[in-house]
């Protein structure tokens, strides 16, 4: 049995990857920590929570002694257009926090996973199905704080062999917690204010393609990537994972199947626009799927399907 200790449990990804971790391993043997503790209240009330910076390694180290932990997942981080709002904090939290769970997991001897993303890659990269080993070179404070990390994590392993892994994860799409400040979000709002007001303004171009995941398709990256033969693993820090590749306007055609009088209007945002410009496309996945088996489930008209259904359910106020 694993015992996990999740840094920034309470986010995004964190919330959910931890309900996933706790149905497996139990809810005693996964740690949650996060630097806020106002919200997702359920979660934090189904097993073991702390309040901790991700940067404080004394008390991370504390919890990682007393609950015997194994397995590291941390989700702490800046996302790409908060981070261009204040660079140097997400210089700070992104590389710090991830030096201090390196750190940690070297000289505990855990294994741990810690996401990448598109961000990593720049507008130099081939922009359609950007292959896994390419340039990157980045132009958002995010995108080089994501590179910096995957070399680092690299760095572990050769030097150290301390078991870290990664995914460079497209945006992810879900309904549980609301997004962090990326420059995906407009892909979250969109099913929100399409079924409350009908209509939609977006802060992209309409053609802006991106990469997308379903967020039970990007747990499922969480959860198998940590559970593979480590012989099989040429890549670990990080595997392009990929599902969906859509710009709004194909979104909105998608939503108009569920709700017609749908509409779309932009006002673009010139910031995250540079940033969506500067990232690929759509990712290809080879190495993930062949190393250790990756596989979506999701395409652009399930999740559309299942988002409005489950919002829809939600502001209705049923479970
Ligand atoms: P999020 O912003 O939703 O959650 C991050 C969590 O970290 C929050 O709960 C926040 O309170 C916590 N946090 C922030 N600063 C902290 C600190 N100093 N100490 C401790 N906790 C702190 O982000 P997310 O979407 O859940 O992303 C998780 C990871 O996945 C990040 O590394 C992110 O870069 C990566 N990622 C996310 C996406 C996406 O679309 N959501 C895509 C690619 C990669
Ligand atoms: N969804 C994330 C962002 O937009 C990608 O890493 O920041």
């Amino acid at each position: 049995m694993k015992n996990i200790l999740i840094i920034g449990s309470l986010g995004q990804l964190g919330s959910e990857i931890a309900i996933r971790l706790r149905q497996l391993y139990g809810n005693d043997h996964v740690v949650l920590t996060d630097i806020r503790s106002d919200t997702n209240q359920e979660l934090i009330a189904s097993g073991p929570f702390c309040v901790v910076d991700c940067r404080d390694g004394k008390a991370l180290s504390d919890l990682v002694v007393k609950h015997k932990i194994d397995t590291i997942y941390h989700l702490a981080a800046i996302l790409s257009a908060t981070a261009e709002k204040n660079p140097l904090q997400a210089w700070d939290v992104n590389m710090n926090g991830l030096m201090t769970a390196l750190e940690i997991a070297r000289i505990h001897k855990c294994a741990l996973f810690t996401p990448s993303s598109i961000g990593a890659f720049g507008p130099t990269t081939p922009k359609k199905f950007t292959p896994q080993d390419t340039i990157q070179r980045p132009t958002s404070m995010y995108g080089v704080s994501k590179v910096a990390g995957e070399l680092l994590c690299d760095y572990y392993h050769h030097k150290y062999d301390v078991d870290t892994r990664g995914v460079r994860y497209p945006g992810i799409i879900s309904s549980l917690t609301p997004p962090g400040g990326g420059t995906t979000d407009y892909a979250i709002e969109i099913y929100y204010a399409a079924l409350r007001d009908h209509h939609y303004e977006c802060f992209l171009q309409g053609d802006t393609y991106l990469d997308m995941m379903y967020m039970p398709d990007a747990v499922n990256a969480a959860v198998q990537i940590m559970e593979a033969d480590p012989s099989k693993l040429r890549h670990r820090n990080a595997f392009n994972v990929a599902a969906m590749s859509f710009c709004p306007e194909e979104q909105a055609a998608y939503i108009r199947t569920h709700i017609p009088n749908f509409t779309i209007s932009y006002r673009v945002d010139p910031v995250k626009q540079a940033i969506a410009d500067s990232w690929p496309d759509s990712l290809e996945d080879y190495a993930a799927r062949v190393e250790w088996g990756w596989k979506p489930t999701y395409d652009l008209a399930r999740m559309t399907s299942d988002m409005i259904q489950t919002i829809r359910k939600r502001m209705k106020g049923e479970k």
